[in-house]
Formats: structure tokens, sequence, C-alpha cells
């Protein structure tokens, strides 16, 4: 199954270079440098392999891979083939969960267009445990309905201020999802709704901002989207967007503490609007879920 993957990963490389290669030629020679980092910008997906520190982990989950894409943006056909390159990659890491944080098309009229095609290639992922998706500000423009519909039908869970309790070896862990702050649909009560004080509880929400009102919920560790990393990242300065979050101005990509827990912002797949990314590539996060004592409440 992995060199099969492998394959398919190879297969598609070869074909967005052919493509790249015959758009290349319709580019004037002077600025055919720049458009060649213009598309690798937008088109080289990164792994990010990172160890994810998860509050009251079982020890069953430690080591237990998990995988997120967030904000695919699919409104034209080269989303769509980096929507396949994303998928391969994911499932390279053989991952026993798979997370979708939100933003899947930017509009409902890409929606219309591209749901059953987004759904054909969502169907590949193949986690040995589950795969859970949730609304971001974008789906709700759109509409959550019809698109939670095609993911329950190909295996995906979506949450929408729901929990689903996973368990494995034994021990079980609760994944949360909440719906999008932005769009005033967060109901973390609802979310939360059945789960124990003593519970694990893997949170997903689009907006990192929804942090802002988790704090007492004492969350093992929370998955977010939205800010597209920056997408515009300059050296020294960061992101001329950093301080678009209420919650901080290092919120914006990456793992990052909040109070007694972890918040990670995933890059994205897809743009919105304009289509520019620097020093900023899309992103496929594999998590290794590992377990970390209690910190100290109040040390932001
Ligand atoms: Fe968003």
């Amino acid at each position: 199954m992995r060199s099969e993957g492998r394959n398919q990963l190879v297969r598609l490389e070869a074909e967005r270079l052919q493509k790249t290669e015959l758009a290349e030629v319709r580019v004037p020679l002077l600025v055919r440098p720049f458009y060649h980092l213009w598309r690798r910008a937008l088109d080289q997906i990164e792994v990010v392999r990172l160890d994810l520190p998860v509050r009251r982990l079982p020890v069953a989950f430690e080591g237990v891979r998990a995988c997120q894409l967030s904000d695919l943006h699919i409104d034209r056909d080269e989303d769509l083939e980096r929507l396949e390159r994303a998928v391969s990659l994911v499932n390279q890491e053989r991952p026993a969960l798979v997370f979708l944080t939100g933003d899947y098309f930017s509009g409902p009229a890409t929606m219309r267009r591209y749901l059953p095609e987004v759904a054909r290639v969502l169907s590949w992922l193949n986690p040995f445990l589950a795969a859970f998706a949730i609304p971001g500000n974008h789906d709700n423009w759109s509409c959550f309905a019809l698109i939670s519909a095609e993911l329950a039908r190909i295996g995906i869970v979506p949450l929408c201020n729901q929990s689903r309790r996973i368990s494995y070896r034994g021990e079980s862990v609760v994944i949360v999802g909440i719906d999008d702050l932005t769009t005033r649909r967060a109901d973390p009560n609802g979310a939360f709704r059945g789960v124990r004080a003593e519970d694990c509880t893997l949170v997903l929400a689009h907006n990192p901002d929804t942090v802002l009102y988790l704090r007492h919920r004492q969350p093992g560790v929370v998955l977010c989207g939205h800010t597209h990393g920056g997408a515009i990242r300059l050296p020294i300065i960061g992101s001329p967007i950093r301080w678009i979050l209420k919650l901080g101005a290092n919120y914006y990509a990456g793992l990052n503490r909040y109070d007694t827990f972890y918040v990670y912002t995933n890059r994205g797949l897809g743009t919105f609007c304009v289509r520019l990314r620097f020093n900023c590539r899309p992103e496929v996060s594999s998590f290794s879920l590992t377990r970390f004592d209690d910190l100290q409440s109040g040390a932001r």
C-alpha cells in the first residue's frame, strides 16, 4: 500500500511538472524566473512532522500518528491537483487519524462545481482509525450541510459543535469539533456536551481565536487553520497579518502554548482572493501524539 502511494505521488508530481513546463512556455522569458518562484510557493507542499503535546493523552495513544489538512480553497483545477498530492502525502504518513479543519471552497459557485471531485479525492484518505471534518467560515458562507453530507458519504465524520469518542487498545480520546467562530456558529458548550472532566480531548476549531473560549475546558490540544500561516512571511517582520488574531501575534502559524495547553495552526493548502504565498508553503501536518504533564495555569 505504501509503495502504491509513492507511485501515485510520483505520477502526480510528474503531471504537475509537465503542466508547469507547458504553462511556462507562454510566459515571457524575462519574467519566467518570477513565474517559477510564484508557482513553487503555491504548489510545493511541505510535510511538517512534529511531536504534538497533548494533555492527559492515554498511554495507548502515545506515538499515534495524526495528519491535518486545512483551508483547501478548491476554486480551480490546480487546487484540486494540489489536493490530490496532499492526500497522497497524508497516506504516505500512514496516519491513524486525519483532521480536516475547514474552508474546503471559497464560495458557493466553486463548491457546486468541485464538490463531487473533492469528495472523490478525499475518499482516498485511509486512516486506520477515523477521519473528521469541521466547517470554516467559507463553508458557512457556502453550504456546509451539502459539504458534510458528501464527507459523511465517503466515511469522513463531520463534527458541527459535536464530539465523537475514539477507542484504541482499551483507552479512548474524544474528538471535539467546534463550528466556525467568524460566522458566529461556534458553540463550545454544545461541542463539549457529554465530554467528561477527566477525558482527553483533541479539539478542532477553524479560527484560532476560538481558543479564547476554551480555557476553562482544559483541552488536550487544539488544531486550527484559517490564517493560511500568514500567507506572506517577510524576514524579521514576519507576516503583515500577524496581528489579525485576538489570541496574540504568535498564533497565526505553527505550535504555540496557550495557558495550560498547546494550539497548532496549520498553514493550509490553498489561497483565497490573492493567489500569493511567500516563505509560507502549503502544509500537510503530520503529528506524533505525545503525552505531557499539565502545565501551570496562567503562563501565557
Ligand atoms: Fe477561514
